[in-house]
């Protein structure tokens, strides 16, 4: 048996209480559903600034009403250190995921991602060490890397920044490591490479590649590669991230503490290539995707040319064993969004 799967069982018979930051994103409502699926107890925190109230909805249609009945939502910044503060009361797990995603946005306003990213971060340490949290598990990021060009990506070797975002997801690692340090309070940072899957929102100008080129090629809008579509990521389907946050929180072993793990997969994709499985996935659904092809543009400020994780410390502290490739994840995430977009839209 896997220690994820043995943790669900645990879990299920021994419930905890857990605060989620950001539950009305994206990873946050993915980790909600699973939560609430182990009969947890969890405090949702969410200012919508990027989330959405159907993503809760549809957490609820997902679960029991009993299981439901054990979340309680909170409507609140994270930039305000009191709603932080009466967000942790009584909480055994943080696993803070509230941000400004999206290298671009931080560039055309890094005072807004400084804000959340930076003083809303340092607001839930203080407010989570105040209260005692037994783990503080935290979405770092594979933008950290920046312009450091070994491949795979190691924890240990990351080079220059390459863009605002990339600057507040290192200095929270900086953050969560000092208070480990100073304050003997667990914090385990988690850098995401490109996280997929249901709910990832396809609309607005700072969406992620995947669900923007499935809803473009659903509405028949163009695809815009950004260069010569041979730029790589490491994409990592949203049940592997959840994983890694539930065996990240609960890890008793005390050199899987106070670290940052890569979360991926550790399978290599260019954009032409996941160009190409989308479309070839959505061909039998709409005859026009026959001979659909990208639109090439300029290379984008910021992004890192390619991406690709080393999992084995992952692996090896937290027990992590990816349960879905690239492949895998995206036969899932297209039924999910075609059923989405074609209901929805
Ligand atoms: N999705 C990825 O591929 C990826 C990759 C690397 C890191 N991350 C990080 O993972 C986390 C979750 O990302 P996501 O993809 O679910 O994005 P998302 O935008 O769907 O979710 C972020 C949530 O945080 C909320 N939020 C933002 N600022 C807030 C504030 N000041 N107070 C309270 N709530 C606030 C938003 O309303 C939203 O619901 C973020 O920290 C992001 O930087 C994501």
């Amino acid at each position: 048996m896997s220690a994820y799967t043995s943790l669900q069982q645990t879990l299920s018979h021994t419930p905890r209480t857990w605060l989620i930051t950001g539950v009305a994103g994206f990873i946050g409502s993915n980790l909600l559903e699973t939560l609430l699926k182990l009969n947890q107890q969890v405090v949702g925190l969410d200012n919508f600034a990027t989330g959405h109230r159907h993503n809760l909805e549809q957490v609820q249609t997902a679960v029991t009403p009993a299981q439901w009945s054990g979340f309680r939502f909170i409507e609140g910044d994270i930039c305000d250190l009191d709603t932080c503060r009466s967000a942790c009361k009584s909480v055994d797990y943080v696993l803070h995921q509230a941000a400004l995603g999206s290298v671009p946005r931080s560039i055309e306003d890094p005072l807004l991602t400084n804000s959340s990213n930076i003083t809303g971060f340092l607001n839930m340490l203080v407010a989570a060490r105040d209260a005692g949290a037994k783990a503080f598990v935290y979405a770092a990021s594979s933008s950290t890397y920046g312009d450091h060009p070994g491949l795979p990506k190691v924890e240990d070797q990351i080079g220059s920044p390459l863009s605002p975002y990339a600057v507040t997801k290192y200095v929270n690692e900086l953050y969560g490591d000092v208070f480990a340090r100073c304050y003997g309070f667990t914090t385990i940072g988690l850098r995401y490479f490109n996280i997929f899957g249901q709910r990832q929102d396809p609309d607005g100008a700072y969406a992620a590649v995947i669900p923007k080129w499935i809803a473009s090629m659903v509405k028949r809008e163009p695809v815009y590669i950004n260069g010569d579509g041979e730029t790589s990521r490491d994409f990592c389907y949203i049940d592997n991230t959840v994983q890694a946050n539930l065996l990240a929180a609960t890890s008793i072993d005390d050199a899987a503490r106070n670290q940052v793990y890569n979360v991926a997969v550790g399978e290599r994709t260019t954009l032409n290539q996941l160009f190409e499985a989308i479309r070839t996935a959505l061909l039998p659904h709409f005859s026009h995707l026959a001979d659909f092809k990208p639109v090439y543009r300029d290379f984008r400020a910021g992004d890192v040319r390619h991406s690709l994780a080393d999992v084995t410390k992952a692996q090896r502290l937290l027990q992590y064993q990816p349960t879905h490739t690239i492949a895998q994840g995206l036969k899932v995430a297209m039924d999910w969004y075609v059923n989405d977009l074609t209901r929805h839209r």
